[in-house]
């Protein structure tokens, strides 16, 4: 109601002013009750708010259908916020309202360094693999799905190779917008530690959910995203922890792509560690590995 006032006000307003006028008569206590109407809808503005805002504690009081265990401090690194509560019964429910509230995360918003689409996940909310990227690029926001570029293509061919479709393994990254840059055009960056720590508590949330088998950190942004410090050097081809959960540590995808364009580069390197880093994967999760997916780098190089 007094947003229609209000504007209809504004276009007469404005219509005065066009037409010169520098004042306008009010009736006796018009002023007094427009001063009223605002406060009103300030006061909705702000109970609306103060909902949002306390909407995880007045989720914590229904009755959670099915409690999961929490993740350990480890796994919620450096004090950042920890995980979110989200409705719903099924993973794939809990995952689309984590997903809603990701669309809006204000502290992300705040930062007024991402931009405007939210690209969450995409694959099966009970994949036994998780992979966590960093953050989207181009074509992602172009799809508003993650890993869909040039890494992505590479990603998937990885995944081929391990006998698995996309759509069999969850696939995610720790930050849910593209980072910006000044001109970008295609121009992609990694995010930056604050626009990390202000999504974190999405990435923690999903792994709680998902609760896969084995995460698998692709590179070090997203390594350190989930709360491991070091060089991927150093801390791929072994198992570390988050939350409970088996994590893997390999090389980016991009980080192949990068050395397959500079000739006499590390990409073999790269590609047989990533491939012996995805057989150890494979074993945690229980899947058959064949003599061939064994061999594939054996007789090469
Ligand atoms: N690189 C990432 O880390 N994530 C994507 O989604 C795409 C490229």
């Amino acid at each position: 109601m007094f947003i229609q006032a209000a504007g209809a006000l504004k276009a007469y307003l404005e219509q005065r002013r066009l037409a010169g006028a520098t004042h306008v008569p009010l009736r006796a206590g018009m002023l007094d009750r427009l001063r009223a109407a605002r406060e009103k809808a300030d006061l909705r503005k702000r109970e609306v708010r103060r909902l949002v805002e306390e909407q995880p504690a007045f989720e914590k009081a229904r009755p959670a259908p099915m409690p999961e265990p929490p993740l350990p401090p480890a796994a919620a690194p450096s004090g950042g916020p920890g995980l979110i509560e989200v409705p719903g019964v099924t993973k794939a429910e809990k995952l689309a309202a984590l997903a809603a509230l990701a669309e809006n995360a204000p502290e992300a918003r705040a930062l007024g360094t991402l931009r405007e689409t939210m690209v969450f996940a995409t694959g099966s909310p009970d994949a036994e693999i998780m992979l966590v990227g960093e953050a989207p690029g181009a074509e992602e926001e172009r799809l508003r799905e993650p890993f869909v570029g040039p890494a992505g293509q590479k990603l998937t061919g990885i995944l081929k190779a391990m006998g698995l479709e996309r759509a069999q393994v969850y696939i995610s990254n720790i930050c849910k917008f593209r980072p910006s840059l000044p001109n970008q055009g295609g121009s992609n960056r990694a995010p930056t530690p604050e626009e990390m720590r202000a999504c974190r508590p999405f990435i923690l949330t999903e792994i709680e959910i998902v609760r896969p088998k084995v995460i698998v950190a692709l590179g070090a942004t997203a390594m350190q995203g989930l709360g491991l410090q070091g060089a991927v050097s150093s801390m791929r081809g072994r198992f570390h922890e988050v939350g409970g959960i088996p994590l893997m540590v390999t090389w980016h995808p991009s980080y192949i792509l990068r050395e397959e364009r500079n000739s006499g580069g590390q990409a073999f390197a790269a590609k047989r560690q990533v491939w012996e880093d995805m057989l150890k994967v494979m074993e945690k999760c229980g899947m058959a590995v064949s003599a061939r997916q064994r061999g594939y780098f054996q007789n090469k190089g």
